[in-house]
């Protein structure tokens, strides 16, 4: 099969969350099942790559519509594995210090950034001579290429038997804008209906990405239902959705097991795996302590939290119940984003300096030391697609605490037996919740053999990507089966 893969993020080019290693990791799995020939499509963004791969101009550019204005597009190639990755390039949308933001908020042209980037993803293929059987679109970013495809390219003989497959990564971020940059987009009026492109007066992209791919597929089975059913989760989506539901499908998530692999992992001052994981984890934890300056106590837990700092991930749930904890729980919190959830986090960490320490901002190295030093990992989210942070805690041998929503109640057993368990969960993000689920880990923590017993049954799961990218292959043909049945 030809692969061509579109997305805005792709570890480790680029990355601002979960989309980008799941980007990564899933086209590299594609890459190396049944010799399938996978090709990436990437903005060139200032900082994708960080130096530390060699970029290889694609000789020619050619020129991509926006609005009234004709801007022009080059790629440079990166071989990464068995893959090519194609960098679109434009100075004037992709040459700036943020992925999609500045300092001040999101960039005001992200409408005219990502219809360039989709239509130079279509355009470049055919540059490159790479007549994809099917393309995999992530999130809104990307969303709006099916859209082309079945409107403006719909006779297009090179796109002829091209399959499409849209994946949903998080539909609170929908991609939508005024109507304005329908024309931008060069769609036409006649697009502009609500059971196509048009959604409360303006365009948006996820929506496009819904309607007119051949196949919609989220990030677990527990999402497709809620955000099908419920309209506090589909924002708006829901009815479209269920109108799909038949060619709607939940795969769960895998995580790289490479690079999330304890016995192996450079970073963390010791390997170890699944079978032998006392030593290796107390010498993370002490060390993860002495870095964070906490006192190094091993019979006190410690609660470690890598996220972005959103609304989403019910930090203020963990904000709000640290002071009831300071002389029981360490808390050891990196989080970048929303501005308020990291003052309130900088404030605990000054008024309780001995058991709360706080980095903001985004730091790959100690992530992975978090996650290996810390003894439980909080993930109170008020929704998850999926999540990729509990299955690499559980990988190291912290325990999650989640909330039972989308991918964490499909990949974290608590049903109060610790022996059958492989983290905690509570039933909605509440303060009681979370107050009765941190004073039960406080007390099971000194039952040591029953806690290490859990530590097993997380870190002896199956969280590769094998599994669920058969998956998706077996979707991507049959839905390239049906396009040439039509
Ligand atoms: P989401 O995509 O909603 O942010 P996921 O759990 O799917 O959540 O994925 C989060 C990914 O981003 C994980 O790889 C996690 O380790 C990483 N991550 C999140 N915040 C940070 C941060 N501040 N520094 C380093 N890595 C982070
Ligand atoms: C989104 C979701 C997260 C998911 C990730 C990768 O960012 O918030 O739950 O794991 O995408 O699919």
């Amino acid at each position: 099969m030809k692969i061509l893969v579109a997305a805005s993020e792709a570890f480790p080019f680029c990355k601002t969350g979960g989309l980008g290693d799941v980007v990564g990791a899933l086209s590299q799995t594609f890459s190396r099942i049944d010799e399938h020939e996978v090709v990436l499509f990437l903005p060139r963004y200032r900082s994708a790559g960080q130096g530390a791969f060699s970029f290889k101009a694609v000789p020619g550019n050619f020129l991509i519509p926006v609005g009234g204005a004709i801007e022009t597009a080059s790629i440079a190639m990166v071989h990464w594995g068995k893959i090519t990755v194609y960098f679109i390039e434009n100075s004037k949308y992709f040459d700036r210090p943020g992925i999609y933001r500045s300092n001040f908020g999101d960039y005001e042209d992200n409408d005219e950034r990502f219809v360039f980037f989709s239509r130079a993803v279509l355009e470049g293929a055919k540059f490159i001579g790479f007549k994809p059987d099917v393309i995999h679109c992530h999130d809104w970013q990307t969303a709006i290429i099916p859209a082309y495809l079945k409107t403006l390219y719909r006779i297009d003989s090179f796109y002829v038997k091209t399959a499409v497959v849209f994946t949903i990564h998080n539909i609170a971020y929908q991609g939508m804008f005024p109507k304005e940059t329908l024309l931008k987009a060069g769609f036409t009026w006649v697009d502009f209906t609500p059971d196509r492109l048009e959604f409360y007066g303006g365009i948006n992209f996820m929506k496009a990405g819904i309607v007119f791919s051949d196949a919609v597929t989220t990030v677990s089975p527990s999402y497709a239902e809620e955000i099908k059913l419920k309209a506090e989760f589909g924002r708006g989506l829901e009815g479209i959705l269920k109108y799909r539901s038949a060619d709607l499908y939940g795969i769960i998530n895998g995580i790289d097991d490479e690079i999330w692999d304890p016995a192996s992992d450079t970073v963390i001052r010791r390997g170890y795996d699944a079978k032998s994981f006392l030593k290796g984890k107390s010498s993370c934890k002490k060390s993860l302590q002495h870095e964070c300056g906490l006192p190094e106590n091993k019979d006190m837990p410690l609660a470690g939290v890598v996220s972005r700092l959103d609304v989403q991930k019910g930090l203020d749930l963990i904000a709000g119940i640290i002071p009831e904890f300071v002389d029981k729980i360490q808390f050891v919190i990196l989080g970048s984003g929303d501005s308020s959830i990291a003052e309130s986090f900088s404030a605990l960490s000054k008024n309780f300096p001995a058991c709360v320490f706080f980095k903001s901002g985004f730091d790959e190295t100690l992530a992975h030391k978090i996650y290996a030093g810390s003894d439980v990992f909080l993930m109170p989210s008020r929704f998850e697609p999926c999540g990729l942070s509990q299955m690499i805690a559980m990988r190291y041998g912290s325990l999650p605490v989640v909330t039972r929503t989308g991918g964490l109640k499909d990949t974290v057993r608590y049903d109060g037996e610790p022996k059958d368990s492989n983290g905690f969960a509570i039933d909605a993000p509440t303060y009681t919740g979370m107050h009765s689920v941190l004073g039960h880990i406080v007390s099971l923590f000194k039952y040591r053999e029953l806690w290490n017993a859990m530590v097993k049954n997380a870190m002896s799961g199956a969280y590769s990507w094998s599994k669920s990218a058969e998956e998706y292959l077996k979707l991507f043909a049959a839905t390239i089966q049906k396009k040439s049945n039509l």
